[in-house]
């Protein structure tokens, strides 16, 4: 078994000080720092673009998991590059030519990942798999901070982690990961966790990242 990758959500942050808030989960033990692009047209909700990005680089040396809501991505990707992101997930939803952004991300010297919403299937992830460093699998309809968790979703996890078989690729979720459902994820087999609220929700960065791994293995 793979070991646990907690990527902590700067969504739940302050955004009045989000340097020293990635400076600080980075500090409490988060892997990946997960940056949420919403362009209030993929979904309702508006939250962040390159330039912040660019901002918060550098407070921390963790790999920025950049998770694009938009529509479409293919004019940002460069931007999203020079910003300093490592890795980019563009949902499967959001365009028509999903294999031209993934080849797109990667030529730009970036790790890929393909998101799903809830609704969507994993047949979407089949012809590209082979070029993707992860797979997102959203346990929340993508928008916002602080929703519930979505069960059907634990099936299409098992159904994600028999396609990957053997080859090197992440099984990340998101949305709704805390004590309760993060065993459950691990157990349908995710091994990368993101989470926003559970991470940020009480202020004890390191406490709350440590509950949630270790809920994850048990
Ligand atoms: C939702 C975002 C998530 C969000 C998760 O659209 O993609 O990354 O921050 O928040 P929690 O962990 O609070 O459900
Ligand atoms: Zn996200």
């Amino acid at each position: 078994t793979q070991d646990i990758v907690i990527a902590a959500s700067i969504l739940s942050a302050d955004f009045a000080k989000l340097g020293e808030e990635v400076r600080a989960v980075d500090r409490a033990g988060a892997d990946w720092i997960h940056i949420d692009i919403m362009d209030g047209h993929f979904v309702p909700n508006i939250t962040m673009g390159p330039n912040i990005v660019k901002a918060i680089r550098p407070y921390t040396q963790k790999p920025f998991d950049v998770h694009l809501m938009i529509a479409p991505c293919d004019p940002y990707l460069e931007d999203f590059a020079e910003a300093g992101a490592d890795m980019v997930t563009v949902h499967a939803e959001a365009g028509p030519h999903l294999d031209r952004s993934v080849q797109l991300i990667r030529s730009l010297g970036m790790k890929a990942g393909v998101a799903l919403t809830p609704s969507a299937h994993e047949s979407a992830l089949e012809y590209v798999l082979d070029k993707l460093h992860r797979v997102l699998v959203m346990t929340v309809n993508p928008g916002f901070g602080g929703q519930s968790f979505i069960p059907e979703q634990l099936h299409k996890i098992r159904a994600i982690r028999r396609m990957i078989g053997d080859r090197p690729i992440h099984l990340e979720v998101d949305g709704g990961i805390h004590l309760q459902t993060a065993p459950l994820v691990a157990q349908a087999g995710a091994n990368a966790l993101v989470s926003g609220s559970g991470v940020f929700d009480g202020g004890d960065y390191a406490a709350n990242i440590g509950a949630i791994r270790s809920a994850a293995a048990s």
